[in-house]
């Protein structure tokens, strides 16, 4: 949500005649777009602001935005201990960045954090393709979450959930199509509640038009809650072009069988699901609010598996949260291997200050502790996701291709269906196989590691689409 945020901030600057620099001394503009979820954002962000300070000092006409969750969260704090920080924008509010570069030109330092009852339509419709992937976007569907994990910070960042109009959805795809894009991730904290907002403000109002598509899609007594987060998935799967959809993330305890059925059914959606587990003790799932057993999250995922063919599992599991003793820890190392996932983001407990967790001083789990856990359990994730990589040996994949490797010289990247990253040595010169950032290709998985597959080329079977590279680009 963050990096897309970053986008979008990036290409609203374009559209007011910015150009990207990655030479600091040349900017104009500088923005640092904060994320406060886990890692310590305010060291970083005051460490890159006096590093920022002295640029200023030989640039006096630069100027510097500070945006994002920690913005939202810290607000005139910021611009007391920098005083040299021009604009500072909350999660609410990045479309009006552009405005407030130039009100800050002739009033000074602006604060400007909105609380979520000011978000617009304005906000949602602010989009971009990927910086260096200009045929896959993000599409933000919903903002904010009302759920009350312990330790998360989320709620307080970014408020309470608002879902986007559902034609607006469709219409910015339909737009994102047109302009070549062939592969969409659907953003939300929580997609799977997708809607639900929209239909109780519905029935409020009697107003329907904030849902509806044509005649489709309004509130009936059959189903209380409309319209559903897969129909918005088929929808988007049926615009011409597109040819792979994904989404992050949904809560395991509000995924609905209509959900993995137009997984199961739908050909454009992909193959992929992040399903984030976080914890496998029932006790410290219970303290984090999850709403869900480790028993119940297996029964899902076991449902999953069995409707959609071939699916990748990811998953995010935090490691030390509060009281966990080395009982619950087992019982985390038990489920993830049980759940045998294709991959994991693994994350040591980070208390966010103003969460319920980060009061439970007295249960803090000593660092020491933690990383001894934390590698363990990386143990358990590189097996599993070893096991499911080597699975993949012998077949022929359709990938999408990402442009040639940042590491390796005469290696392209591309991604599978199951979004696995894959390396294969580009076609010879002299080749007849053409072959460009955007294509689809066939390749032979050869071999395979925790974190990627190599393979070879077999076929190319799609050229891009997309005709300009769109210049938005995130520093
Ligand atoms: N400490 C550690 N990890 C966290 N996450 C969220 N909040 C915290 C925290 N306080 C992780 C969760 C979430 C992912 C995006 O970040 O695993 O799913
Ligand atoms: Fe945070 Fe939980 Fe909401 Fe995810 S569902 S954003 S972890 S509060």
């Amino acid at each position: 949500m963050n990096e897309h945020d970053s986008e979008r901030i990036a290409s609203l600057l374009v559209k007011d005649g910015y150009s990207q620099t990655d030479d600091v001394e040349q900017a104009d503009v500088v923005v640092l777009n904060t994320c406060c979820i886990r890692e310590n954002a305010d060291t970083k962000l005051y460490g890159n602001l006096g590093h920022l300070k002295a640029v200023k000092d030989r640039n006096q006409d630069l100027q510097i935005v500070v945006a994002g969750c920690l913005a939202q969260k810290d607000r005139d704090e910021i611009a007391k201990r920098a005083s040299w920080v021009d604009v500072v924008v909350g999660t609410h509010n990045v479309s009006r960045v552009p405005a407030l570069l130039e009100d800050s030109r002739n009033y000074g330092t602006i604060v400007e954090i909105l609380e979520e009852s000011a978000i617009d339509d304005e906000l949602f419709s602010l989009t971009a393709t990927r910086a260096n992937l200009p045929f896959s976007a993000f599409v933000t569907v919903q903002v904010g979450c009302d759920n009350n994990c312990a330790f998360c910070i989320v709620p307080a960042v970014r408020g309470r959930e608002v879902s986007r109009k559902f034609g607006d959805i469709v219409a910015e795809v339909e737009r994102l199509a047109q302009e070549g894009v062939t592969e969409v991730t659907l953003l939300g904290q929580n997609v799977n509640s997708y809607g639900r907002d929209l239909a109780i403000e519905a029935r409020r109002s009697g107003e329907y038009d904030r849902f509806t598509l044509g005649d489709r899609y309004v509130v009936d007594s059959a189903h209380s809650l409309r319209p559903l987060f897969s129909e918005l998935l088929r929808e988007v799967s049926a615009i011409e072009g597109i040819e792979r959809v994904r989404f992050t993330s949904p809560h395991p305890k509000d995924i609905r069988p209509e959900t993995i059925a137009a997984m199961a059914e739908v050909r454009q959606v992909m193959n992929q699901l992040h399903f984030p587990l976080q914890a496998g003790s029932d006790r410290i799932l219970a303290m984090m609010h999850r709403g869900y057993t480790a028993e119940r999250y297996l029964a899902k995922l076991a449902a999953a598996r069995q409707a959609i063919p071939d699916l990748a599992v990811t998953t995010d599991i935090i490691v030390g949260f509060p009281s966990e003793t080395e009982e619950d820890f087992e019982a985390t190392l038990e489920v993830a291997a049980a759940a045998c996932f294709d991959s994991a983001f693994t994350f040591i407990y980070s208390p966010r200050p103003g969460t319920e967790a980060s009061l439970m001083v007295d249960h803090f789990i000593d660092p020491e502790v933690i990383q001894r856990r934390f590698d363990a359990l990386k143990v358990v994730v590189e097996h599993s996701a070893l096991l499911k990589h080597q699975e993949r040996i012998g077949r022929v994949e359709m990938v999408l291709v990402e442009g040639p490797s940042k590491k390796q010289e005469g290696v392209f990247s591309a991604r599978t269906s199951q979004n696995k990253l894959v390396h294969f040595a580009r076609p010879k010169s002299g080749s007849q196989v053409r072959l460009a950032a955007g294509s689809y290709a066939l390749v032979e998985i050869t071999s395979a590691t925790p974190h990627f597959l190599r393979g070879d080329l077999v076929d190319v079977v799609a050229p891009p689409r997309h005709r300009r590279k769109i210049d938005v680009a995130v520093g």
